[in-house]
């Protein structure tokens, strides 16, 4: 049996803690030859909940599952890890305000960056997931200066799941024939699902619908959907988030030719380096690669730089708070 790879998931005791740790232990995440220990960080009051998560997962009898660590404490959940899903946020409460929030999250991953730069193992993957995603992203990156940047990503492929999702509904096709999907930006109600690099078939997908179903609907439902899916189930994503991590993982660690990652941006597309931004990537070796020489048209310059615009103020204002 190979080494087992080492996998924390912070906010374990949460829903979607509980959606993806069976599915890491069952080898989804990884592969099906690839054994894991799992490290579940939660806060003091939720590592019973934990425990009891813990106690689901021995009852799997899962065969790759070569041990579970529970804790609250970050040198422990951090220590040699491989894989860092951090899913535990605080969410937004009545009365908080938008910088409420990033103060709040800043004391979350500030600290959980340094942990990784201090105790993670040198092939470290991080991915972000607690909200908002991209700029907790970045707050741990730069926490962990002596982390290649490159490691640290949000997710921004459960848009890409639902943007494949409606548009193989509205044109009838398996979504396995829609090929270059992209979502550009933020993992927020301004990220930009992109229709016209989007093949299926062979053609431009934005062909293949009417003008107004791309911009009055397409566009909207898919920015929209995490708030379509609160207002419907009274409680955020938590299957679906999970699955798309899951997929992000996979695809970071096993190879990819082309979907939705939010990755440091290098300059590409116009996107100010060092924001954690959304861009059609390709995963070689290993590791994400932004690809270059998409095509881009005036309508989607201006949906990509108003979500690029927020980023930039969202980077601002965590700067202001002193949280990087
Ligand atoms: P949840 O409230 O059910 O669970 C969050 C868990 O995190 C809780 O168990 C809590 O105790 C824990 N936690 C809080 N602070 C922590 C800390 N400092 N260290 C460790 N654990 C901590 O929430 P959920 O539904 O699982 O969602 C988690 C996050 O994922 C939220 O921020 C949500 O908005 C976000 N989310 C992101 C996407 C995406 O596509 N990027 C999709 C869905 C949800
Ligand atoms: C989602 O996209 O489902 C979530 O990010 C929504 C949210 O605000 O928690």
């Amino acid at each position: 049996m190979p080494t087992p790879v080492n996998v924390t998931v912070t906010g374990a005791a949460g829903q979607i803690g509980y959606a993806l740790l069976f599915r890491i232990a069952s080898g989804q995440l990884l592969g099906p030859d690839v054994p894991v220990r799992l490290r579940l960080l939660e806060i003091t009051p939720a590592l019973k909940a934990a425990e009891g998560t813990a106690m689901e997962l021995e009852d799997c009898a899962f065969d790759l599952l070569s041990g579970i660590d529970i804790t609250d404490d970050l040198k422990t959940a951090f220590d040699g890890t491989n894989v860092a899903l951090l899913v535990g946020a605080r969410p937004r409460s009545a009365g908080m305000e938008r910088g409420d929030l990033l103060e709040a999250n800043g004391g979350i991953f500030g600290p959980q960056g340094k942990a990784i730069n201090d105790h993670a193992a040198g092939d470290v993957r991080v991915l972000v997931v607690g909200n908002p995603a991209n700029t907790n992203a970045l707050i741990a990156q730069q926490h962990a200066p002596d982390v290649p940047a490159d490691r640290f990503t949000a997710m921004t492929r459960l848009d890409h799941n639902r943007a494949l999702s409606q548009l193989s509904a509205k044109l009838g096709v398996p979504v396995g024939t829609i090929e270059k999907m992209t979502i550009w930006g933020n993992h927020s109600a301004t990220q930009y699902p992109d229709l016209y690099t989007a093949q299926v078939n062979g053609r431009s997908a934005a062909e293949q619908v009417e003008e107004s179903w791309l911009k009055d609907t397409f566009i909207p439902t898919v920015a929209k959907r995490g708030a379509a899916i609160i207002e419907a189930r009274g409680a955020s994503s938590a299957a679906s988030a999970a699955n798309a991590a899951v997929d992000h993982v996979h695809d970071w660690v096993n190879g990819t030719d082309w979907t939705s990652s939010s990755v440091v941006s290098d300059g590409s597309y116009g996107v100010p380096e060092g924001l954690i931004c959304s861009f059609p990537c390709r995963s070689v070796d290993g590791a994400w690669q932004i690809i270059q020489g998409v095509e881009i048209n005036e309508f989607s310059r201006g949906k990509i730089d108003a979500s690029v615009q927020e980023l930039t103020d969202e980077r601002d204002a965590v700067r202001q708070l002193g949280l990087i």
